[in-house]
């Protein structure tokens, strides 16, 4: 291959692997139960959906509106707990996260405010053995 040719190439191939994960996990339920897990796609954890699904409980007050995030699983210590909680947009863009320490949180709970904020919401909650699982809900 000509060096322009090679240019061309790798240019495309680098903005294509900035553009296309995004798209696709804004577009696509494919990669559900694959990169991360869902209550309808648990993948290779569906068993495990109960304990790694975020639930989110939505406030609104005069400040704003409020999501409470709550995954009911154990917090064993670093053998087993989730990591984190992060919250997303309706375009899957970072809002903000909660981490969390298994020696001193006794339970994955997370609070975020989101002001004036308005559409959908999603969460995802890590599992340091179970992996990502995401749940959304409408503010
Ligand atoms: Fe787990």
């Amino acid at each position: 291959m000509k060096r322009r040719g090679f240019i061309q190439v790798s240019t495309l191939g680098a903005a294509s692997s900035i553009l296309v994960p995004k798209t696709v996990l804004a577009s696509s339920t494919s990669m559900a139960g694959g990169l991360y897990y869902t209550k309808e796609s648990p993948g290779r954890w569906n068993k495990k959906v109960g304990g790694h699904l975020p639930e989110i409980s939505v406030a609104k007050g005069k400040s704003g509106t409020t999501i409470e995030v709550k995954t009911a699983h154990g917090m064993t210590g670093y053998e087993h707990y989730i990591v984190k909680h992060i919250a997303l947009n309706d375009k899957y863009e970072f809002i903000n996260e909660k981490m969390f320490d298994p020696m001193k949180d006794k339970a994955a709970i997370s609070q975020f405010s989101l002001g004036d904020y308005t559409g959908r919401i999603h969460v995802l909650s890590v599992c340091n053995k179970h992996d990502s699982w995401l749940a959304s809900s409408e503010i």
